[in-house]
């Protein structure tokens, strides 16, 4: 059990992720089903994730928040909007929903490491064909955030996002990585190399910074590629803050997906 924390626009960085990345999958399915896992002591992330499907992606997009403490399902009851919003109880099984995505924001922090890679198996199990599992961490004003997309074949990318206006410093980016990632940000890995050339790269676009944050962080982008890192997004995404590369780019030694 845990206090269940949250906030209004927490996952704001993530969802618009999600319908910019994941709006065609979304687009084609026929039933577009998603799921929230581990909503919290409010519902609040759940409504948002709901109104910025269906505006920016499809008006009859289904959100399912699901939660595994039963007093949290019973709360965020009144906020249920049938069909397109519905609560209910359930864990990494999805309850038997079919989604063709699922959304589960710090709830693996919770877990130990060694859980990581069966709760994505289980939860990627449970997805239609073709579907996405979104899974990752952010602070508690949604400043700063990890997450990985992974779907039934195992991880496929990281992106690391931030609110550029407010970023000291990529560095803070570490200390909301993924739960499969973050114990590994440690010298001589590959997490800790990308958090290290990004920090170069930032240190390096100081001058730029008189001409705003969007224009030092693209320009620490730029460094982080020619680094040598496979940067997997365009410039569009950059200017939000954000920087995506292979799960392979960055993955532990020894993770296995049987
Ligand atoms: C810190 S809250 C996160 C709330 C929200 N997703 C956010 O990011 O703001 C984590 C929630 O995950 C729930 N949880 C933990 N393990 C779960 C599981 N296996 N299935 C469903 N919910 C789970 C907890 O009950 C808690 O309410």
């Amino acid at each position: 059990m845990t206090r269940g924390t949250t906030n209004p626009n927490r996952l704001r960085r993530v969802d618009n992720w999600i319908a910019a990345t994941c709006g065609d999958l979304l687009r084609d399915a026929a039933d577009p089903l998603v799921v929230d896992l581990g909503y919290g002591a409010s519902p609040v992330t759940v409504v948002e994730l709901r109104n910025r499907l269906a505006t920016a992606v499809r008006p009859d997009v289904r959100v399912v928040g699901l939660e595994i403490d039963p007093v949290r399902v019973a709360a965020a009851e009144p906020a249920a909007a049938p069909p397109g919003l519905t609560f209910g109880r359930g864990g990494f099984e999805l309850a038997g929903l079919r989604p063709v995505l699922v959304r589960a924001f710090n709830v693996l922090r919770q877990y130990a490491e060694p859980e990581v890679v069966p709760a994505w198996q289980i939860m990627t199990g449970a997805l239609r064909p073709g579907g996405v599992l979104v899974e990752g961490t952010c602070d508690e004003l949604g400043r700063i955030g990890g997450w990985l997309l992974v779907d039934a074949s195992g991880p496929r990318s990281l992106t690391l996002a931030a609110r550029l206006a407010t970023l000291d410093s990529p560095a803070v980016l570490a200390e909301r990585l993924p739960k499969a990632l973050i114990h590994h940000n440690v010298p001589g890995t590959r997490v800790y190399a990308l958090i290290q050339a990004l920090e170069d790269g930032w240190r390096a676009a100081a001058p730029y910074a008189t001409f705003g944050p969007r224009q030092r962080w693209r320009r620490t982008i730029e460094a982080t590629r020619a680094a040598g890192w496979p940067v997997l997004d365009r410039p569009a995404r950059w200017r939000l803050g954000e920087v995506s590369v292979p799960w392979s780019a960055v993955a532990p030694p020894g993770t296995s997906w049987p």
